[in-house]
């Protein structure tokens, strides 16, 4: 079906969109519709370009789905194998109706993803090239690591962490912001084959808790403190909390190892508990700068990432190795055509997926130089980004919707202002973006000159799925465009049944691809009922997908019970748990509403234990016990006081009904008639503006 698409897409003659958009433009008249408004790639650009026009796109794709196994594996080949893998490329069941679902990629080739990301670049003669620029919160705070002086350190630490008893299959917990230290500290784990689980340091004490509970590491790795924009945020202390909430429950963990950022605080005015706190500073230099690679398994786990899913708990996503490597290292090449004498800025952390993906993994293997940057983007002033784009050259610029809404707010002056003509691919990831802001990035930001991957993806899927490669297709603001190779997209009714043409529906995959995750940490169950049950036959996304005349894709966002809040998933469940243990919420419902800057925001609905009346005060506390809970990214834009929830006679909350009050789109609350006590729906409308 795609391919139907993509076939009578390629046939139109490189240009040809440009009439209908050029006639518009000439005539005064409006296009029919944004997905008419094509934008195309200049013919420099796309004549440099890995992949020059949708025809040569084409020739790939066709030979990635049909031929998936010979396609990945001549990728495969031009990294380092200890020993290559079993005759057998892949092995995949995503139909659960025909037992257990399994995806297996290159297994019994044995390999390490630091080696490959290190060693290999160093061994072909790029030991001397910047592997990191380090910018730290204050302008003019900076540093650099070339890949000989980065290996050095990632052995220093792993040395350490095998001293400590750390081994392969141990999981480390890394709670830790955008420091060198991060990427150095999942390398290390690589090396040696143990299992990161990078928690995002926003992350609050508990949310920390309980992934440390769920994954019980020998050692959590931190620093005593960071400075975000003027604000300090005392990481040890939410550390030292979590380990003592741990502790409580029985999980022990021996080391944490701590980091003294020296910019933000002094290593004498942290707290200390003795036998068990360590000063990287203190010991890590004395290791040797060598350190032997643990050869792993391919599909050997590499590491764990918690995502939000619609119950309350985490889930702890499992990527292996061998196919997470070199999927990541081709979608890199491909959705950024990537070239060696690029500077690759990716401002995600790697507390998320694309920090994990397109911060470390994927530009580290293909040797690339990146960027990393400590602190607030909005810090001494709106124009920082463009600031650091000019001060390191900065040609990929890899960001989120939100914040290129968040600065397009702050007026074009603040981009002006600087010269960004180092610049040439961009790159939105997170959330849909919407056409205008896809627009002022395009014209303000790259000059009308650089194409932008807004690349369609998820922690599950460990790197990108559907995205433009920038030189191949003329754009259509706010699309994702086409499939990556091997991907293979269909959009569903509910009932699960593909289908054709210009539609809307669920987005689901059919197949597997090489960077897929293979289980949630210790829940097979869970992974097979939230992934592969509710479309038998296919994996599915949570989101809402529909595809255009020409067969674009265009992302609606999710389905299911999670909000995209700045790009950050965040379970409703998991924002109501944590409201009802407030000692005076006696119930709470939380739907997503559209929001300017966020793309979402959150929205609570509060009931009240009986007797205790609504007050401002209260308001803040509700909102505090989510920021100590989870984290202050998950805080709410809104309570809305209920003295009841609109529930059917059975007692099931209809949120189609609150999410229409949230939004406020009043005449379209439908039928009332079923739910228990209609009245509640008019108090709640009174009293949406308390
Ligand atoms: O809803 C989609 C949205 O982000 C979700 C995945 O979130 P997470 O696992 O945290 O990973 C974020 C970074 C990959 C998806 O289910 N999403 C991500 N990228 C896009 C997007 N929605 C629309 N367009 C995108 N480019």
């Amino acid at each position: 079906n795609h391919l139907r698409h993509v076939e009578s897409m390629a046939k139109l003659p490189s240009g040809a969109g440009k009439i209908t958009r050029l006639n518009a433009l000439i005539l005064g008249e409006a296009l029919a519709s944004e997905e008419d408004d094509l934008v195309f790639p200049s013919e420099i650009f796309s004549r440099q370009a890995h992949v020059s026009s949708p025809q040569k796109y084409l020739e790939m794709y066709r030979r990635s789905v049909q031929d998936p196994a010979g396609f990945w594996s001549d990728i495969a080949s031009e990294f380092y194998w200890r020993e290559k893998w079993g005759q057998q490329v892949y092995f995949e069941n995503l139909d659960i109706r025909k037992g257990k679902i399994q995806i297996e990629w290159f297994k019994g080739g044995m390999t390490n993803i630091c080696y490959n990301c290190l060693d290999r670049n160093i061994e072909s003669g790029n030991g001397d090239k910047i592997a990191i620029y380090w910018e730290g919160n204050e302008p003019g705070l900076d540093s650099s690591l070339t890949y000989n002086q980065l290996l050095a350190r990632v052995c220093q630490l792993a040395n350490y962490l095998k001293d400590i008893g750390v081994r392969k299959g141990d999981a480390v917990v890394i709670y830790l912001p955008m420091l060198m230290e991060l990427p150095i500290a999942m390398l290390a784990c690589a090396r040696i084959g143990a299992v990161h689980s990078v928690v995002f340091a926003g992350f609050s004490a508990e949310s920390l808790a309980q992934r440390i509970m769920d994954c019980r590491p020998k050692v959590v790795i931190t620093c005593n403190a960071v400075m975000r924009g003027s604000k300090i945020i005392y990481l040890k202390e939410i550390v030292d909390r979590a380990l003592m909430e741990s502790a409580h429950n029985g999980i022990n963990t021996d080391v944490c190892l701590t980091y003294e950022n020296k910019s933000a605080m002094k290593k004498e005015m942290t707290k200390w508990i003795k036998g068990r706190d360590i000063w990287w500073q203190d010991v890590i230099p004395k290791y040797p700068v060598t350190c032997d690679v643990e050869w792993v398994d391919a599909e050997d786990p590499l590491f764990l990432l918690y995502t939000s899913g619609s119950t309350g708990k985490p889930k702890g996503v499992l990527h292996t190795t061998g196919g997470y490597m070199v999927y990541t290292a081709t979608t890199f090449k491909y959705a950024f055509d990537y070239k060696p004498t690029d500077i690759y800025w990716c401002t995600a952390d790697c507390g998320w997926i694309t920090g994990h993906s397109y911060v470390t993994y994927g530009p580290l293997l293909n040797g690339a130089t990146v960027v990393i940057f400590e602190g607030a983007p909005s810090y001494p002033d709106a124009g920082r980004c463009w600031d650091i784009v000019d001060k390191f050259k900065v040609s990929i610029f890899y960001t989120a919707p939100t914040l290129v809404r968040s600065l397009m707010r702050e007026g074009d002056e603040h981009v002006s202002r600087y010269s960004r003509k180092s610049l040439r691919v961009l790159g939105s990831v997170g959330e849909p973006i919407n056409p205008s802001a896809w627009r002022w990035f395009f014209n303000v930001v790259g000059d009308a000159r650089c194409p932008i991957s807004d690349t369609w993806w998820q922690t599950e899927t460990g790197g990108f799925m559907i995205t433009p490669l920038p030189g191949a297709w003329p754009q259509k603001p706010g699309s994702a465009t086409f499939p990556f190779f091997g991907v293979q997209p269909v959009i569903v009714d509910e009932k699960g049944v593909e289908i054709e043409g210009e539609c809307s529906g669920y987005l689901c995959v059919k197949s597997s691809w090489p960077g897929a995750f293979r289980t949630l940490y210790g829940d097979h169950e869970r992974y097979e009922a939230t992934y592969f049950s509710a479309f038998p036959g296919y994996y599915f996304s949570g989101d809402g997908c529909s595809r255009d005349k020409d067969g674009y894709c265009w992302l609606t966002g999710r389905v299911d019970d999670v909000i995209n809040v700045s790009g950050h998933r965040i379970g409703t469940a998991e924002v109501e748990s944590a409201l009802v243990s407030h000692p005076q919420c006696a119930e709470a419902a939380v739907v997503g509403v559209e929001h300017e800057v966020k793309g979402q925001g959150i929205y609570a609905f509060v009931s009240l234990v009986e007797g205790v009346p609504y007050s401002d005060d209260l308001r803040k506390s509700l909102v505090m016990v989510v920021r100590n809970q989870i984290g202050a990214f998950a805080a709410p834009d809104k309570i809305h006081w209920a003295p009841g929830l609109p529930k059917t006679r059975s007692g099931k909350i209809m949120r189609r009904i609150l999410r229409k009050i949230a939004s406020r789109q009043l005449d379209e609350l439908g039928d009332t008639s079923t739910l228990a006590d209609p009245t509640v729906v008019d108090q709640l409308i009174a009293l949406a503006d308390c």
